[in-house]
C-alpha cells in the first residue's frame, strides 16, 4: 500500500517561536487523528530541526531537512552533511528542489551525490524533479523528466519502496499560483511510475509514493489526490499557515484509499 504524504516545505520562513508554536499545535491535532496510510511531514529550516524533533517525539509527525550536502564531511563552510542529520535523528531530506537548482546551480549529478549520501546514512530522500516553463512550452516535458531520473538514479539500487519518495514539481507552478491541472500532473506521475517499473520492479514501483508540488492549496488538493498516481503533496506557501496545512491533512485523511494502487 502506498502512503499519502503531506509534506510542508517551509523554506526560509518562520522565527523560532513561530516554529515551536506551530509544531506544538500540529502535534496536538495529530493526536486526535487516525493517521493510518497518511504521513505528515514538515521541513523547517536547519536551525530548528533538533527542537522540532524533540517536540514531535511522541507524535507521528516526521521532521525533514530541506537539503543536504553532497559531501561526506570536511572543510565545506556552511554545509550540513547527511551524517549530521542522521546523528540528530532526522529521518527524511528533500534534495533537488528547483530553488536549489536555480539559486545554487545544483545539477542532477550533484543531486545524485546527495541521494547517495542520504542513503548511506539511512535517511529517506525526497527527490524533487520537474520541468521549467520554457521546457513545457517546447513540448519536451517527458524528455526532461526522464533525463533527470536517469541521471539522478544512475547505478542506484533501490528495493524498499518506503525508503524513497519522488516529488514532481513543475518549476513554473512553484510559488506562482499556477497549478498543473490534475490531468497534467497525472500524466507526468504515470511517466515516472512507468520509468520505475522499467528500471526496477513492478511491486517496488507500485508502492513508491510520488508527490505533486506547486501551488497546492486546500481548494485544489482533493482533485490532485483523486489521480491514481498522485500520492500526496509537497507544499510550500500553504504549509506556513497552520489552518491550511491542517485542512490539507484532513483532505488526505478523508481521501485516503486503503489500496489506491490495487488496480494499477
Ligand atoms: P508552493 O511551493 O506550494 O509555494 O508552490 C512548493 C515547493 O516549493 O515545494
Amino acid at each position: 500500500m502506498r502512503n499519502t504524504i503531506v509534506a510542508g516545505n517551509w523554506k526560509m520562513n518562520k522565527s523560532y517561536s513561530e516554529t515551536v508554536g506551530f509544531i506544538q499545535k500540529l502535534t496536538e491535532f495529530l493526536d486526535s487523528c487516525n493517521l493510518t496510510g497518511v504521513i505528515p511531514v514538515i521541513c523547517p529550516p536547519y536551525v530548528y530541526l533538533r527542537d522540532c524533533i524533540n517536540l514531535s517525539r511522541k507524535s507521528k509527525l516526521i521532521i525533514a531537512a530541506q537539503d543536504v550536502s553532497s559531501r561526506v564531511s570536511g572543510a565545506y563552510t556552511g554545509e550540513v552533511c547527511a551524517g549530521m542529520l542522521s546523528s540528530i535523528e532526522v529521518p527524511y531530506s528533500l534534495i533537488g528542489h528547483s530553488e536549489r537548482r536555480e539559486y545554487h546551480q545544483e545539477t542532477d549529478e550533484v543531486i545524485r551525490e546527495k541521494l547517495i549520501r542520504l542513503m548511506d546514512n539511512g535517511l529517506i530522500p525526497v527527490v524533487c524533479i520537474g520541468e521549467k516553463e520554457e521546457e513545457r512550452e517546447q513540448g519536451i516535458t517527458s524528455e526532461v523528466i526522464l533525463k533527470q531520473l536517469t541521471t539522478i538514479f544512475r547505478d542506484i539500487e533501490l528495493s524498499d519502496p518506503y525508503k524513497i519518495i519522488i516529488a514532481y514539481e513543475p518549476v513554473w507552478a512553484i510559488g506562482t499560483g499556477k497549478t498543473a491541472t490534475p490531468e497534467m500532473a497525472q500524466e507526468v506521475h504515470l511517466l515516472i511510475r512507468k520509468w520505475l517499473i522499467d528500471n526496477y520492479a513492478t511491486p517496488f514501483a507500485d508502492n513508491v509514493s510520488i508527490l505533486y508540488g506547486g501551488s497546492i492549496k486546500p481548494d485544489n488538493f482533493e482533485h490532485l489526490l483523486d489521480q491514481p498516481d498522485i500520492d500526496g503533496g509537497l507544499i510550500g506557501g500553504a504549509s506556513l499557515r497552520f489552518d491550511d496545512y491542517r485542512d490539507l491533512l484532513q483532505i488526505a485523511l478523508k481521501r485516503k484509499i486503503p489500496d489506491k494502487n490495487s488496480d494499477t
